[in-house]
This record gives structure tokens, sequence and C-alpha cells, in this order.
């Protein structure tokens, strides 16, 4: 049973991915579903022909934004390790032999990895030919990409190329390729393998733009020109492209003010695709097919603004120009989508040049744009028509950040010279309000190949269905990952999870160990997804309800204010109050997030044998007693607490006295799995709740240490069942001793007595003595009753032992008189007034000694209980003497 729970959760867990991932295709607004980072740690790249015949003194600017940062580049046959402190540029020469020549492929990707995030500026540097692009690192580069190549004499080029998987590539010819002595004309396809690390160069004298690229594994392209030349010189230009999955629908192009002539603007389809674009203040329609490319021509100072219907490359051709004392050339700009712009920027200046940032704004934000921390001066801005946004461009030199605390604004730089010329978007350094989930697969997916590679114990193999659903969760959390927005809430998938868990096939169950990896990565994958949800959507509390957990999210903005300042997050009926600071503190872009998750199903599948040793006191039986929750903030990542937050969980079982309760979390730092104590105390805990207190937040349950009295249910099965087979036969024998007038006398008056006692006792005990912890007084009563029947069962058996040992004793001497009298004046009085007399004196005693939080019995405390055994002691000392004296003195 716990294994099909976890598997149906497991599948309704991809299901919810499966279903955002559609949603966020089909239904999305804004950008696409894939990312348009430039931080990574990771990238590739290759240096594409350059026209003139120096040699190529290429290299690539590389950006530091931790402490320290080691990084490697090579391509194989050269290596070199550097170190980038923060806010540091660092260029990195490349040797001449990097650049590769004509149509063919090569071995001399360059690779370049970090310890920690950079951002990379590649700079294809010549005499009087130079040209920069922002590289995007792995994680961003996709499977399907559109070249353009200006038209300009000369020849056009693009280049493909792998990272550390080997992929094969369809390229759709638009235009004209020669590849190894084969010509591909327009609507050919040209396939091939490439290696891993490997690059294909291709060029051709035809405008290339609208072919496609098509790659089984994610590549990496570069389009542009081996050197383009329209008004002045011609110039090396290229830029590296975003796989379709990244496009935006939002483009708004800054002119380059001094441009005497004019630029033109280059907007890719994938599919029909209707466009609307704003020329200054005039607008055009037209609509578009999958590979067309629209090209616009536009002059000074006149920005462009377009949207479209499907998602767009835009590219920005500049054409170079007459200005000031010397004419430059041309350059090429890959532009940014509206929705991906950034709230930090680094700027490279190159060397030799005259460097210029172009910068889109909110109308309304750009004096809060800071350069280098101080306010931007000298910008002017110009507001784009039919936008809130304006554009500006500066004037500056050497390398720069460029930031606004909130507002995200997109650049472009730029620079010209004699004869020369570069241009490319800015490298984002702090992406806005888009959660990237932050998330460390590592650890999980070294989870899932010691499961498939068998190297934990129990039987493992490739296709056990536990290893392939941690697969499937890291996978579609992975996917999930990668995209910029969560268009579907979690309100919207509630309905998802049920159809799912309705319908999933079951699947037979793995080890322990198996288990435990399943659960680790399943509750890590929630908590993530939650998270991520919660920080994406629009609203700010979101709560779900499914079969197998409850959600609750609550997000804050900025700081918390006076009258919030701890919250309260409920899942069925599980607590958590966490400090508003906490939260805040914890905050990821601006945005505080937490998160109560409550699971159902999950405590039955994490058996008794998940248990800290060293920690928990050993030859004592633990048991889960409460619901698994998952308690997170911020994106997740594991953080101390300053301020301790308090967790009151529901016990499954109402404990008995005496156990111990544990606040424990689910630990799986160490690679073993188990419920650790530590970090976490006991505030407050009663028969049904227990309150927690932790400073650290991860999925926590209770766990009861019972030394005695353990709620087991076959004992329970066995009390019931014996009870009520010994309220029938009591109720026979009452039922005798009342009709059958033969039989009755002293004794069978004393046995009826005796019975009702223990009848009612026991019924009171079968129907009671656990609901009145619903009421105290209720309890109470019920205790006193208890209490009263109980000593009167004893009284009246008392009485029995009493009588016959008066019967025996008349046996010898022959008196029946003593009897009867003792029969008629004392037996009903004493036999309930004693007890009647016992219950008075205890409650008045101690009244709040009657019923206690887990049963409807007399308190431990304070000894009371003795009010009850004291007399039947007394009364079992009593009665075995004179029995003993009779039935000595007998023979
Ligand atoms: C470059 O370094 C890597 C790892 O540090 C090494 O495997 C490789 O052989 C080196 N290549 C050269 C040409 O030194
Ligand atoms: C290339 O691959 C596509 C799709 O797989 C196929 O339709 C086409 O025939 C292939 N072309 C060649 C020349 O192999
Ligand atoms: C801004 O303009 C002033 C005067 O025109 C000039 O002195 C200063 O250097 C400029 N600053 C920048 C950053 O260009
Ligand atoms: C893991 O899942 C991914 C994505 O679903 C799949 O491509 C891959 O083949 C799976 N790996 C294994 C070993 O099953
Ligand atoms: C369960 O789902 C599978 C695939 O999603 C579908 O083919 C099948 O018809 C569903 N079964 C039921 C009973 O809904
Ligand atoms: C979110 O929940 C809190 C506490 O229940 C409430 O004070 C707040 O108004 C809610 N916010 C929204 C936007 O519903
Ligand atoms: C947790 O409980 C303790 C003791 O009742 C209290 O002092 C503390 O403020 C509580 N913390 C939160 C976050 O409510
Ligand atoms: C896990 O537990 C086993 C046995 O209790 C122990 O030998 C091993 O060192 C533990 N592993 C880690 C990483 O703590
Ligand atoms: C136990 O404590 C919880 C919260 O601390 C409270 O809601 C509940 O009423 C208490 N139960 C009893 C029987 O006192």
């Amino acid at each position: 049973m716990g294994n099909q729970g976890l598997f149906a959760t497991e599948f309704l867990l991809f299901g919810l991915f499966q279903m955002l991932s559609q949603g966020s295709t089909q239904g999305g607004s804004g950008s696409g579903p894939c990312l348009t980072d430039t931080l990574g740690r990771e990238f590739v790249t290759a240096y594409m022909e350059n026209y003139d015949s120096t040699p190529s003194e290429s290299e690539v600017q590389i950006h530091g934004y931790s402490a320290s940062t080691s990084v490697w580049i090579s391509d194989g046959s050269f290596n070199t390790s550097i170190n980038v402190r923060q806010g540091e540029m660092v260029r990195v020469k490349l040797p001449p032999s990097v650049e590769i020549l004509g149509n063919e492929k090569f071995s001399n990707v360059i690779r370049i990895k970090a310890d920690n995030d950079i951002t990379v500026v590649s700079f294809n540097n010549e005499e009087f030919s130079s040209e920069t692009t922002v590289l995007y690192p792995v994680p961003v580069l996709g499977n399907e990409y559109y070249i353009v190549t200006p038209p300009s004499s000369g020849r056009r080029e693009f280049s493909i190329m792998t990272h550390k998987e080997p992929s094969t590539i369809e390229i759709h010819v638009k235009g004209q390729l020669t590849f190894q002595g084969q010509e591909y004309n327009n609507g050919d396809t040209l396939n091939f393998t490439l290696p891993a690390f490997q690059v294909i160069q291709l060029q051709s004298t035809e405008d290339l733009s609208g072919t496609r690229i098509v790659a089984q594994k994610p590549v990496a392209v570069l389009a542009g020109h081996v050197c383009a030349s329209d008004n002045t010189n011609c110039n090396h230009i290229f830029e590296q492209l975003l796989p379709v999955c990244s496009w935006g629908r939002t483009y708004i192009v800054p002119p380059v003010p001094f441009q005497r002539k004019h630029d033109i603007v280059y907007v890719s389809a994938s599919q029909p695709t209707a466009v609307q674009y704003w020329l200054g203040g005039q607008q055009s329609n037209t609509s578009l097919e999958g590979g067309q490319v629209l090209q616009f021509e536009f002059n000074t100072s006149c920005p462009v603004y377009i949207t479209t219907s499907a998602g767009v490359q835009v590219m920005y051709y500049s054409t170079g120009s007459a200005f000031k004392r010397y004419s430059y050339d041309t350059f090429l700009i890959n532009i940014p989508d509206v929705n991906s712009y950034c709230l930090s920027y680094t700027v490279n200046g190159q060397v030799g040049f005259d460097n210029y940032i172009l910068l889109v704004a909110k109308t309304s934000e750009t004096e809060a744009i800071t350069l280098d921390k101080q306010p931007l001066r000298n910008a002017t801005w110009t507001q784009v028509p039919g936008t809130e946004f304006s554009w500006g461009m500066v004037n500056t030199s050497g390398s720069h950040n460029v930031a606004h605390p909130s507002s995200p604004f997109g650049i472009l730089s730029f620079g010209t010279a004699e004869r020369n010329s570069y241009g490319s978007s800015g490298a984002c350094a702090r992406k806005a309000e888009v959660f990237t989930c932050q998330v460390d697969f590592r650890h999980q997916e070294e989870q899932f190949k010691k499961c498939r590679n068998g190297s934990m114990p129990g039987h493992l193999n490739t296709n056990s269905p536990i290893c392939s659903s941690v697969n499937s969760t890291i996978a579609g959390l992975k996917s999930i990952c990668r995209r910029r927005s969560m268009e579907g809430s979690l309100k919207d998938a509630a309905q998802m999870f049920e159809s799912i868990v309705n319908n999933s096939t079951l699947l037979t169950g793995g080890s322990e160990e198996e288990v435990a990896t399943a659960v680790t990565v399943r509750l890590w994958a929630v908590e993530k997804l939650v998270l991520a949800a919660a920080l994406r959507s629009p609203e700010k509390n979101q709560t779900l309800t499914t079969e197998s957990m409850d959600i609750e999210t609550r997000r804050i903005t900025r700081n918390c204010s006076r009258d919030i300042e701890v919250f309260v997050l409920r899942a069925k009926e599980e607590m958590m109050d966490i400090h508003c600071e906490t939260v805040a503190e914890a905050s990821t872009q601006g945005h505080g997030v937490v998160a109560l998750i409550s699971y159902s199903d999950v405590v039955s599948i994490l058996s008794k044998t998940f248990h800290d040793e060293e920690a928990l006191s050993l030859g004592r039986k633990y048991n889960l007693n409460s619901r698994v929750i998952s308690g997170a903030v911020g994106d997740g990542k594991p953080i101390t607490l300053p301020r301790a937050a308090n967790f009151t969980l529901r016990h499954r079982q109402i404990n008995a006295a005496k156990e111990e309760v544990l606040c424990v979390y689910w630990n799986h730092e160490s690679g073993n799995s188990t419920w650790s104590p530590s970090g976490c105390e006991v505030l407050h805990t009663n028969g049904t709740h227990t309150t927690c207190s932790c400073h650290h937040l991860s999925s926590f349950a209770l766990l009861m240490a019972s030394t005695d009295m353990e709620e087991d249910f076959t004992l329970t099965i066995i009390t019931y069942v014996g009870l009520s087979l010994s309220l029938v036969c009591l109720l026979l024998a009452i039922l005798t001793f009342l009709l059958c007038r033969p039989i009755q006398n002293v004794t069978t008056s004393i046995h009826l007595q005796l019975c009702l006692c223990l009848f009612l006792a026991d019924l009171l005990f079968l129907s009671a003595v656990k609901l009145g912890i619903i009421h105290k007084v209720t309890c109470a009563v019920i205790a006193g009753l208890l209490h009263f029947l109980y000593l009167s069962c004893f009284t009246w058996m008392f009485l029995e032992g009493l009588h016959l040992f008066l019967m025996v004793r008349n046996l010898k001497v022959v008196n029946y008189t003593s009897a009867s009298r003792f029969k008629k004046r004392y037996m009903y009085p004493f036999g309930y007034g004693f007890a009647a007399l016992m219950v008075a004196i205890s409650a008045s005693v101690n009244p709040g000694g009657y019923g206690t939080d887990r049963h409807c019995w007399l308190s431990y405390d304070r000894g009371f209980v003795w009010s009850f055994l004291g007399p039947v002691c007394a009364i079992i000392l009593v009665g075995t003497s004179p029995k003993h004296s009779a039935s000595t003195s007998a023979p």
C-alpha cells in the first residue's frame, strides 16, 4: 500500500510537470518558455572565419561575480586557467589557431568552465575587423535555431557546435550551401552527426537567412558574415543565436543616434506569426510564415517597437556610417526581448573604440538607473512611441556595471572606430523577478546513478520502476527550471493531480534504500516546484488540496509590514508559524516566499526503520505519529533560521500516557536517510497535538517512543472483541438471575449486582473511554463513573467472598441468621455506598484528577490513581485473609 501510494504521487507529480510545460508553451504571454541567461558556469564557442589576413587576436572576456572564481579555458590544443575576483573583468588572449576557416568540421571548440557563475563576452578581433557577442551558457542551448545572415557581398557564415554529447543535425537549407562536394539548394536537407565538442562551419555567398537547424541534442549556433559591408568598409559580424524556445514576443530596438543613413532590423519567425511594428509613430502589420524573415530599414533617431503573436528572433544590423572624424563599419546585435530584461548588466568597452551603451528603460524609472553605483548622468532619454519605455545612450570606456534596483531594463553595447566597430547585447548579471530555480541537481542525480548502477543494496536494475520514477521526477523538475515563466498556477494543477491518481498503474516496490531515495527526491522536487510556483504566481496567497497533499504558500514583496510579524500557514491539520523577517531574509530576487506542504501518504512509506541510531536512545520502539510536512522559504536552499519556526502537528493516534514525543526531520545529507531530532525541540505536547520549534527548514514529523501501553491494533481488536463477548455473557447472566425465579437467593442477588456493575463498567469503557477527549467535563464525568463502577465491582466481589465465608462457617455452626441479617441490613448500602463514598472523597479532594489528556480515567499525577488502587488493595487484603483462615481451618 505504502509503495503504491508513493508511485501514485510520483506519477501525479510528473503529470503536473507535463501539464505545466504544456500550459506554458500554449497559453504563454510574453517570452518563450526557455532561459535566456548569460550567467553560467559552462560555455562553448568558436571563432568563425574573420576576413582580414592579419593574425587573429581574439579573446574571451570573463566577468566574475563571486569573491573568487577559477575559470578553465581550453580548445584541446591549449589550456589556460585564470582566477577572477568579484566585479573584475579578465581578458584571456587566445592563440591565432582558434580561428576556423572554410566549409569544414573542426575539433577546436573553445570550452569555458568555472566554479562559480560568470558572464563571457567573446571578442573576435583582427585589425579593422572586430566583433563581439555575449555567450549563452550551456543550459540555455537548444535544439532548434533559425539563421540570419545580413545580405552583403562576400561570404555569409554560420557554425554549429556540440557540447559533451554528440548530436545528429539536420540543416533545412534556405539559399544555397556546399558541403563535402555536395550542393544543397533551397528546401534541401543536409544531415550529419557531429561528435562531442566539435564545430561545423558553413559559408555561402547566398543569403542563408531562414535556414533552420534541428539538432538532436542542445547545440550552440553562431551566425554572421566573414566580412559584411554596406555604407563603409567591410567588417566581421556575428552573434550567438538563441534557440526558438527562448524567443520573445515584444522587442524594442533603439537607434544609433548618429547613424546618417539607415540601419536594418530582421525579424525571423518559426511558425505562422502576426507581426505589428511601429517605426517612430508609424504602425505596420504583416504576417510571417515559419522560416520567413521580415526585414525593414529604419532611419536616424527613430526607435522600433515590435509585438508578435508568437516568439520571433530580432537582429539589429548596423550598416556603418561616417561620424565625427571617421567612418565606422557594420555590426550585428541579437536584440533581447523586453520580457527578458534584467536588473543589472556588465558591459565591456573595447580598447581602441569609442564605446557606447544604448539603454531601454521604463520612462518613469530612468532616473534610478546607476552606472557603477553612481547615478547615470549625461544620458538623454527619448520616448519610444506606443510604449511606456524610453531609450537613451551614454558614452563610456572600460568595463561597467549598469543597474536598476527593481525595474528591469535593456542594454546594447557597441563601439565604433576608424574602419571598425563591434556590437552585442549586455551581459545580464541579475535577472528580474524571474525565478530560475537555483537548484543543484548534482546530489539527486548522484542518488539516481547509485540506484541505476545497483551500488545500493537490494536487487536493482536500470528499469527498476522506483529508479525510473526518480529519473522522471528529476527530469520533470529540470524542464521546469529551464523555463522562464510558470503560467499554470498550483490551483490549475489540482484537477490534473486527481485524474492521474485515479488512473495510475500501480507498481511493485523496491528495497528500503530505494524507497528512501525516491521519497527524498520527491519531497525535494515538490518543495522546489511549490516555491517556484509561489514565486512566479501573480497571486500572493495560494492553497492547493489534492488527495496526497495540502499546500499553502505566501509571497511577500520587499519588506515586512509591522502588522504581519508572524505568518501562520495551514495545510491539513498542520500549522507553521514563521517570522516575516525570516522569509524576507531568505528572499530571492526581491520576493520572499514561504510554503507549507502536508503529505497524507508519505508516512506509511517511511517505515519505522529509518532512525538515526546515534541520536535516538536505543532499545526503544519509535513510531511515526504524524503526517510528514515540509516547510520551505526562498529558493529552498537549506538555511539556518535566525529565529526558530514553530510547527504544530496533529497526532495520527492519540498517544498513550508516558510516551516520549520527538520532533524529527528527514535527514538525507550524509547519504543515509534517517529521521533525526537535531535542531528541533518539543515546545508543547498534549494528547492530540505537538508543537515543535526548529532552527532549520526541512521535512518534519513526530516520532513517538513508547515505553508502555503501545497502541497496538491487534491488541485493540482483542480488547474490543473480548469486551463485547463478555458484555453478551454478562447480559445473559443478568437475565438469568432476574427472570429465573427458582434460583433466586442471597447468592444470586450478589451475583446479579456484580454482573450489573461489570456490565455497566465494560459498556462505559467500550463506548466512552476515548470519546471523552473531545470534552474535558464529559471526560471527567466518565472517569468518575468508571471509578465508581469498578470500585463497586470490587466491593461486590468482596461481599461475594464474605458471603461464601459465612456460608462455610454456617455449614459448621449451622446458623443462617447472621447471613440473612448481613444480607438485609448491610449488603446494598455497603455494596454501592462504599464506592460512592470513595468517589465523593476523591472528587472533593482533587476534582482535576478525573480525566487526562489521553484517557478518561484517573490521572497519574500526584498519585491520584491510588484513590482506586488503595481501596482495591484493601479489599483484596481483607478478602483473602478470612478466606485463607476459613480454608485452613476447614479440615
Ligand atoms: C588540458 O587540461 C586537461 C585537464 O586539466 C587535460 O586533460 C588535458 O590533457 C590538457 N590538455 C593539454 C593540451 O594540456
Ligand atoms: C535527413 O533527415 C530527414 C529527417 O530525418 C529526412 O527526412 C531526410 O530524408 C534526410 N536527408 C538525407 C539526405 O539523409
Ligand atoms: C558628462 O558630461 C560632463 C560635461 O558635459 C563631462 O564633463 C563628463 O565627463 C560626462 N560624464 C560622462 C560619464 O560621460
Ligand atoms: C531519465 O529521464 C530522461 C527524461 O525523461 C530520459 O531522457 C532518460 O533516458 C532517462 N534515463 C534513464 C536511465 O532512464
Ligand atoms: C490512464 O492514462 C493512460 C495514459 O495517460 C490512458 O491511455 C488510459 O486510458 C487511462 N486510463 C483510464 C482508466 O483513464
Ligand atoms: C494572504 O493571507 C493573509 C493571511 O491569511 C492575509 O492577511 C492576506 O490578506 C492575504 N493576501 C491576499 C492577497 O489574499
Ligand atoms: C514559537 O513559540 C515560542 C514559544 O511559544 C514563541 O516564543 C515564538 O515566538 C514562536 N515563534 C513563532 C515564529 O511564532
Ligand atoms: C551510513 O550508514 C552506514 C551504516 O550505518 C555507515 O557505515 C556509513 O558510514 C554511513 N554513511 C554516511 C555517509 O554517513
Ligand atoms: C492540544 O494542543 C492543541 C494546540 O496546541 C490544541 O489545539 C488542542 O485543543 C489541545 N488538545 C487538548 C485535548 O487539550
